[in-house]
């Protein structure tokens, strides 16, 4: 295949042969979109966001498919946490396997006139009791062996919602920046409760996980679909979602709001001086 048509929005999807990854690459095919999407198999870039030898070949076909513009992109590849599975792995995928890919793509979202990416977290950030703060702050430090040396220790259930909160504060920190807003480039996230996809079936199959993935509540009685993910996603990279930057978006049929009432919005206990700086930019 050569380079894309420079007439249609392109986007590139991670982990677009699956779930929520895949109803992303039908929808925005669809809609006008050419997609590029990314995945271990069955996609047009086949590549292991887990190794930075992946992550790199994935930047590089990418950009040499889309001719250097890119106006979208949407991370969506991540694997759950599962008995068997090392931590290891999901630092590598959820965490570096998307950020990396964020990085990677930034120089080519620079280039289009109206640029957007859209990063997948997960409710699990916050109604999965006991987050390890520590495999975070690793990810966030940009520090791969040490939260990965970590993960292994916790193990993958643990450390899921680990990587996904530390994606979202990935958003938030540099959504607001010079690199990202700043350069003209909206950057959110999606936080999703639990998806009907092949990622929960696996859970569904697991005689340990199966339990905990029922006792979640879901106020409005069922999973999600991956259609209204993706749905969302699409309002976010779109014109309509041109006022959004830097928002982590709750989209969990409540789960949220029923188990995390009132802790969000939260107010600001900071004293007036230490706001105005703030508000500065110190
Ligand atoms: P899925 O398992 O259906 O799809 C995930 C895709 O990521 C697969 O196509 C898989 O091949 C790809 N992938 C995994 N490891 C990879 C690697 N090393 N390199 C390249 N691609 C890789 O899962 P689903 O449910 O669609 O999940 C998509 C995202 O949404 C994930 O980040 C997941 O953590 C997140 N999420 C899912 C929820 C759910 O309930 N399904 C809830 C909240 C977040």
């Amino acid at each position: 295949m050569g380079a894309v048509s420079p007439t249609m929005p392109t986007v590139a999807i991670t982990g677009s042969a699956s779930g929520i990854g895949a109803a992303c690459a039908e929808r925005l095919g669809a809609n006008g979109y050419e997609v590029i999407g990314i995945d271990r198999h069955g996609a047009t870039v086949v590549a292991d966001l887990g190794t930075p030898a992946g992550r790199q070949s994935a930047i590089g076909e990418v950009e040499d498919r889309c001719g250097g513009v890119l106006d979208a992109v949407v991370t969506c590849a991540g694997l759950a946490g599962a008995p068997s599975r090392a931590g290891s792995l999901l630092v590598s995928v959820n965490y570096f396997g998307t950020v990396v890919l964020m990085e990677g793509f930034r120089p080519l979202l620079a280039r289009s006139p109206s640029p957007s990416a859209v990063a997948v977290s997960s409710n699990s950030t916050t109604i999965q009791p006991g987050v390890d703060r520590r495999i975070t702050n690793a990810c966030l430090d940009g520090d791969e062996d040490g939260a990965a040396r970590l993960a292994d220790d916790a193990g993958s259930m643990g450390t899921y919602p680990a990587t996904k909160l530390a994606v979202a504060h990935w958003v938030r920190r540099h959504a607001t920046g010079g690199e990202w807003a700043g350069s003209g480039i909206r950057l959110n996230a999606v936080a999703p409760g639990m998806v009907d996809t092949p990622l929960v079936a696996e859970g569904r199959a697991d005689p340990k996980v199966a339990p905990l993935l029922e006792m979640l509540p879901i106020p409005i009685g069922r999973a999600g679909r991956p259609e209204e993910i993706a749905a969302l996603i699409e309002l976010l990279i779109g014109p309509d979602g041109g006022f959004f930057c830097g928002s982590v978006l709750f989209i969990d049929g409540g789960s949220d709001a029923l188990l995390r009432t009132a802790d969000w919005p939260a107010p600001w206990d900071i004293d007036l001086g230490r706001a105005a700086e703030r508000l500065a930019g110190d």
